[in-house]
Parts: structure tokens; C-alpha cells; sequence
């Protein structure tokens, strides 16, 4: 069995005590196959008791070792050091908390936040039975309704990509991908009967609207589960039931609309349409801001070649997913 000496490289800090963050270097002796999760119970039983982590399963399934390491979000109990190797080459293995969570105390994060999201948006199910028929008499899901939600159902909660998340970086209010996901899974339980309710929760402010495409939660997902394609399907589903009360919903409805109308933005327009009269005001020490680094968008748009093109792919669209919808 290859085995070899391995620095890591690992994120302490004890609030309670320390002032601030500092890391600490073990030296670890691991053999191929050995996981990072196999490592910080070695360095916690031999090296350094006070080494705090969370982990319980061990096999993938509960979710709750997620760290980072060597910058990525990933659970610990699955990752293998031999693969580490070979991406930080001479460098420790660098091991730290997840991002967008406060630190209790050196690995392990304060996950409050992300079960308070989860509480509020409704992220259980409310199945269609009465309550007292519960227990006696099942409710069969047919395996090609289950396909739908085969995948999100994985989910298991480890938080990575809600420590990788671009859009929790800078708003920590944001409703979150694992949140949205679950959303997802629940509204497309044919058991379901709370679809309606948790729509609305989750187009609130910071909600649904406010993800930004950037696909780092998919990317990082440990997984694997395609959660865009859950969070389109949310805003599919808000514009079916036409809630598009909120700001994010609007921005929307104007992109589609010029797309539809004209083949292109009307970027002059955008935020009247979005934010209406008295939010466009507060926009303006922005837009002078604009106006003086030159970077307001034209008054008077230029005809763009093959436009019309642009609008017929939209229209068919529109028809196709018409179809789609009604059959
Ligand atoms: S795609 Fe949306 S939910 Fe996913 S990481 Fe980016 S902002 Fe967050
Ligand atoms: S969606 Fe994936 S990364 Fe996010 S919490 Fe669930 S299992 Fe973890
Ligand atoms: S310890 Fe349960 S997923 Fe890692």
C-alpha cells in the first residue's frame, strides 16, 4: 500500500479565546485511500484533542463534515488525500470552515441560518392525506412522477453549496440554493399540497429572483444534483401562477417582454419598468454616477443585424413550451 507523509495545513479559531484565526501545520503519515475526514480523527485522537470538527456517518450520507479544502467546499468523509495531493502539489493540504456560516469553533460552523431558511420556506411536505387516515392508507408516487424529483430528493443538506453560493457572498439574507432546491422537490411532489404557499415564500425579497445564474452551487454540489434546473423550474412555475408582484419577478417580465416586442433591451426603460416611479428616483445618485464615468446605457438604440431573427427564435420558443405545457 503507497503510503507517504502529508502536511495539512488546517483553520484554527476558539472565539472564546483566541483574538483572532490562525492555522496550524500536523504532518500526517496517510496511505492511498485514506479520506480527510481519516485524517482529522487521527489528528484529533493522536495530535491535538482540541481539534473541533463535525462528523457523524462517515459514508456520504448524513451531510454534516462539509469543510473546505484546498478552497473547495466538500465533505471530508469522501474526499480522498491522494487527490489533494495532486492539486496543491508541494503545498499543505489547506483545510478550513465553510464559507457564509459563522465559526463555533475551528471546522465547525453554525448551520442556524440555513435550518431558519429552511423553516421558513416551508421546506417539508404536506401530503394530500387527512390526518387521520395517515398510517392506514398509502399514497403511491409512480416511478415516472418520482423521476421528477428523483434527483433532488439526494439533497443532504451538507451546506456546500450554500458556502459556494456567489450570491450568499454578498448577501447573506439570500434565500440559498439547498433552500430553493428543496422548494423545488416539495412543490413537485404530486403528495403535495402547499405548492402555491411555498411559491410565494420563496419570491419574497432575497428569494428566488435574486440567484444569479453563476452556477457555482451546481458546480460544487457533492451530490452532483443539477439544482438549476430546479431553480428554473421555480420561476417557470411563478410565471405560470403569474406572481410577479415581486421586484425580481418584474425584472423578469421586462426582459421577456423586450425579447418578445422588440428582440432586444430597452435598458433606458428598465428600471421604471422594474422598480416603478419612486424606486427609479432612488436611483438616481446612481445613475449621475453613471452618467459621469460614461457608462449609461444609449438613449437611442441602434438596429442590431439579424434582429428579427432574435424574435422569431423567442415566439417559437414561446409556442413550443405552449405546447409543452398543454399536452
Ligand atoms: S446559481 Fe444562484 S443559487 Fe446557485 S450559486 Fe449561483 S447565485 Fe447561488
Ligand atoms: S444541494 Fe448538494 S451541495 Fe447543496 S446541500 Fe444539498 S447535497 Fe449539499
Ligand atoms: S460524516 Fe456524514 S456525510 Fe460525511
Amino acid at each position: 500500500m503507497e503510503r507517504r507523509e502529508v502536511s495539512f495545513r488546517i483553520y484554527r479559531y476558539n472565539p472564546q479565546v483566541d483574538r483572532h484565526p490562525f492555522y496550524d501545520n500536523f504532518k500526517v503519515a496517510a496511505e492511498r485511500g485514506i479520506t480527510v475526514l481519516r485524517v482529522l480523527n487521527h489528528i484529533k485522537e493522536n495530535l491535538e484533542p482540541r481539534l473541533t470538527f463535525r462528523a457523524y456517518c462517515q459514508a456520504g450520507i448524513c451531510g454534516s463534515c462539509a469543510v473546505r479544502v484546498n478552497g473547495v467546499s466538500k465533505l471530508a468523509c469522501t474526499t480522498q488525500v491522494w487527490d489533494e495531493l495532486a492539486e496543491s502539489g508541494d503545498e499543505p493540504i489547506l483545510l478550513e470552515p465553510l464559507n457564509n456560516l459563522e465559526v463555533i469553533r475551528d471546522l465547525l460552523v453554525d448551520i442556524d441560518p440555513l435550518l431558519e431558511k429552511l423553516k421558513s420556506n416551508s421546506s417539508w411536505l404536506t401530503s394530500s392525506i387527512p390526518e387521520q387516515q395517515m398510517g392506514h392508507k398509502e399514497h403511491i408516487v409512480s416511478e415516472t412522477e418520482f423521476e421528477v424529483i428523483d434527483s433532488a430528493s439526494d439533497c443532504i443538506l451538507c451546506a456546500s453549496c450554500y458556502s459556494e453560493c456567489s450570491m450568499m457572498g454578498v448577501n447573506r439574507r439570500y434565500i440559498s440554493p439547498p433552500v430553493l432546491l428543496k422548494a423545488f422537490r416539495m412543490n413537485n411532489d404530486t403528495r403535495e399540497t402547499l405548492a402555491g404557499e411555498r411559491l410565494k415564500q420563496v419570491t419574497a425579497d432575497h428569494g428566488l429572483w435574486d440567484c444569479t445564474h453563476c452556477y457555482r452551487c451546481v458546480e460544487h454540489c457533492c451530490k452532483k444534483i443539477p439544482i438549476m434546473d430546479g431553480i428554473h423550474r421555480l420561476r417557470e412555475e411563478a410565471f405560470e401562477r403569474r406572481m410577479s408582484g415581486s421586484e425580481g419577478a418584474r425584472h423578469a417580465q421586462v426582459f421577456f417582454d423586450d425579447i418578445r416586442d422588440n428582440g432586444r433591451l430597452k435598458e433606458m426603460t428598465l428600471p421604471l419598468r422594474t422598480k416603478g416611479v419612486a424606486g427609479s428616483l432612488a436611483m438616481i445618485p446612481l445613475a449621475l454616477k453613471m452618467a459621469i464615468k460614461m457608462r449609461t446605457p444609449p438613449l437611442f438604440t441602434k438596429k442590431i443585424p439579424g434582429i428579427k431573427r432574435v424574435r422569431e427564435l423567442y415566439l417559437r420558443l414561446e409556442k413550443l413550451n405552449a405546447e409543452r405545457q398543454s399536452s
